[in-house]
């Protein structure tokens, strides 16, 4: 990922999402999928996929022409599951998302360690693919969880639990956390938890209001973005404008 973003100077991870089609016209979904990872390859630094593609594509059939199309372009791929079940489960998951190429997947930490996330660890650490967490999601509800008071377990001391999430992150080894856009100031504090040590992923820019210059400068490395790109009338255009307004910021 740093690697690419340095060569593309750019920050922006494309969200490949898109509104609801009939199943039926899944292949114009996979056409427009293509299209736009053509388009915008040179001003992003990774794609994103989430279930708008992975459900009416499916993730060994349509995807694996998107995932072909993004790797081609030298981007790595980012699975947004959220994965969320028991280890075991996990596990199963995170087997199947890395066999089909995603070179990373992104995991919630409210299910834990053990018997939760470890296992995806340990499938991701013998595969050398990388686990994204989640730290605060940027919609309005995340409040209820991810910024609920908890009594940290190691100090005793009561903490947000996004704080808890992201000292775990750091525990664990993961590979990025998540931090919504709309949050600048919790990105901050993250931030200064993570010491650098690993990148914030910042989703929430454009539709979502996040705005842009507040979370790079409160600490964000990347940016995902989707539908401000892909619903663009020109989303080649739309990345390029985004990629080069983030960069006035770092
Ligand atoms: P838009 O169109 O709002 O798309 O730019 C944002 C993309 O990011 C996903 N998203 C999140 N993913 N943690 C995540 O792992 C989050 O807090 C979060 N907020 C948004 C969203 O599903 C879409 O794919």
């Amino acid at each position: 990922m740093a690697e690419v973003s340095r060569k593309r100077e750019s920050n922006i991870v494309l969200a490949l999402d898109f509104p609801y089609e009939k199943p039926e016209n899944r292949q114009t979904l996979l056409e427009k999928a293509e299209k736009i990872i053509n388009a915008v390859s040179p001003y992003v630094c990774a794609v994103k996929f989430n279930h708008h593609l992975i459900l009416p594509l499916g993730v060994f059939d349509g995807v694996q022409k998107l995932l072909k199309k993004a790797h081609e372009k030298e981007l790595p791929t980012i699975m947004d599951c959220k994965v969320n079940d028991i280890g075991s489960t996990n596990q199963v998951i995170a087997e199947y998302y890395y066999e089909a190429g995603f070179d990373a997947l992104i995991a919630n930490p409210f299910v834990g360690w053990e018997e939760g996330l470890k296992p995806v660890f340990e499938v991701a650490k013998n595969r050398r693919k990388g686990v994204i967490v989640l730290v605060y999601m940027s919609h309005k509800g995340a409040s209820e969880g991810y910024g609920q008071t908890v009594v940290d377990a190691e100090s005793g001391n009561k903490t947000p639990q996004y704080l808890v999430f992201a000292k775990k992150a750091l525990k664990w080894g993961a590979d990025g956390v998540v931090v919504g856009a709309t949050y600048p100031e919790k990105i901050k504090e993250v931030h200064a938890v993570l010491g650098g040590k690993i990148p914030i992923y910042s989703p929430g820019v454009g539709v979502q209001g996040g705005d842009m210059e507040a979370a790079l400068r409160a600490g964000a490395t990347y940016l995902i973005v989707g539908r401000a790109i892909t619903m663009a009338e020109n989303p080649a255009e739309a990345a390029k404008r985004i990629r080069d307004t983030a960069k006035t910021f770092k």
